[in-house]
């Protein structure tokens, strides 16, 4: 695999061996000092043309722990504002000698495009509304940490599905790990036909009773360009998980930033059943074998052994 684009470009074989991946580096940041030399020699570029913190945040540190060297491109202080094109931009900072450009963009299509342009790998971080695939595998994995094997598991996503790029990586990775995913908000707010992707749909929070994880969603204000709820009040009074609705027996996600007394209530937020910091957790390992994965070369089988050569002391992964 040369890129990650989408949930497509791993099937759930290439999402089985990511996860196999991160769980040996979960053992390696462990380690008083948290580092191997797998991408020694590699350089990563991070480019953000939208606002992160997790997301950026967490892909350094993963390109830092592999030892690849990194740059960072910060949209707002670049030529961009002198003018220079997107494709001029990449092209220059290709010249540079990179491996791999992690970018993210309000326009969906844009990694896409960029792949189409230059040599490096291109890893999507969130294009528009279309997808944001790393932070799906990072679901995926902090909830098998939790559950174990996530077939037959429910889980429902909660809130602004329309304009979420989570929510589009997710329900397919959910879905392909045998998860019964449902997506639940306001019919303003939910795509028509999302049943393709491998979901239910519902209007409202009626039988959520019966999901065994919560995923709940921004509303993506950035992304709306009409009014599609009354009012915020008005949506949280129908949508809003707080106390009363997330049961002691449910689990509670939710990708970040939130908007405490929007879409979650703050006492679920720092409830013992909130992911939400494991979640971040999991981004460093999920996106160091992301980056093991497209740059270390050859197919998965070949790259794990290469890793094992390179790192003897390194522990097998956990059976899943
Ligand atoms: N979940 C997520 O993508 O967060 P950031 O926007 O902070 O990267």
């Amino acid at each position: 695999m040369k890129h990650l684009l989408g949930i497509d470009d791993l099937g759930a074989e290439g999402i089985g061996e990511v996860l196999r991946l991160a769980d040996s580096f979960l053992e390696v940041t462990r380690r008083d000092i948290p580092k191997v030399p797998a991408l020694r020699g590699k350089t990563v570029v991070s480019m953000f043309y939208e606002d992160s913190t997790r997301t950026r945040l967490s892909f350094e540190t993963a390109a830092k722990r592999l030892s690849a060297d990194t740059m960072t491109f910060s949209a707002g202080s670049s030529s961009l504002r002198k003018g220079e094109s997107l494709l001029d931009t990449v092209r220059t900072v290709e010249a540079m000698g990179i491996d791999a450009i992690v970018v993210r963009h309000k326009s969906s299509g844009v990694p896409q495009r960029i792949a189409g342009w230059i040599d490096a790998s291109i890893i999507n971080a969130g294009d528009g509304w279309h997808e944001h695939p790393t932070q799906a595998l990072l679901d995926v994995y902090t909830l098998r940490r939790r559950l174990g094997a996530l077939e037959g598991v429910r889980i429902w996503i909660v809130g602004d599905v329309l304009h979420s790029r989570v929510a589009r990586s997710g329900i397919q990775a959910f879905a392909r790990m045998g998860c019964e995913v449902t997506v639940c908000g306001p019919p303003t707010l939910i795509p028509r036909g999302v049943e393709a992707l491998g979901c239910n749909v519902s209007w409202s929070l009626d039988g959520i009773g019966e999901a065994d994880v919560i995923y709940a969603l921004r509303m993506q204000n950035e992304r709306m360009t009409g009014s599609f709820v009354p009012s915020l009040r008005e949506y949280a009074a129908r949508y809003q998980i707080d106390g009363r609705r997330l049961r002691p027996n449910q689990l509670l996600m939710h990708p970040g930033p939130v908007n405490r007394g929007v879409e979650l209530a703050g006492e679920v937020v720092d409830s013992p059943q909130a992911l939400i910091v494991q979640q971040v957790e999991s981004g460093v390992v999920v996106r160091m074998a992301v980056l093991y994965e497209l740059l270390a070369g050859g197919g998965p089988a070949r790259e794990a052994s290469r890793f094992t050569q390179e790192d003897p002391t390194r522990v097998e992964p956990q059976p899943a």
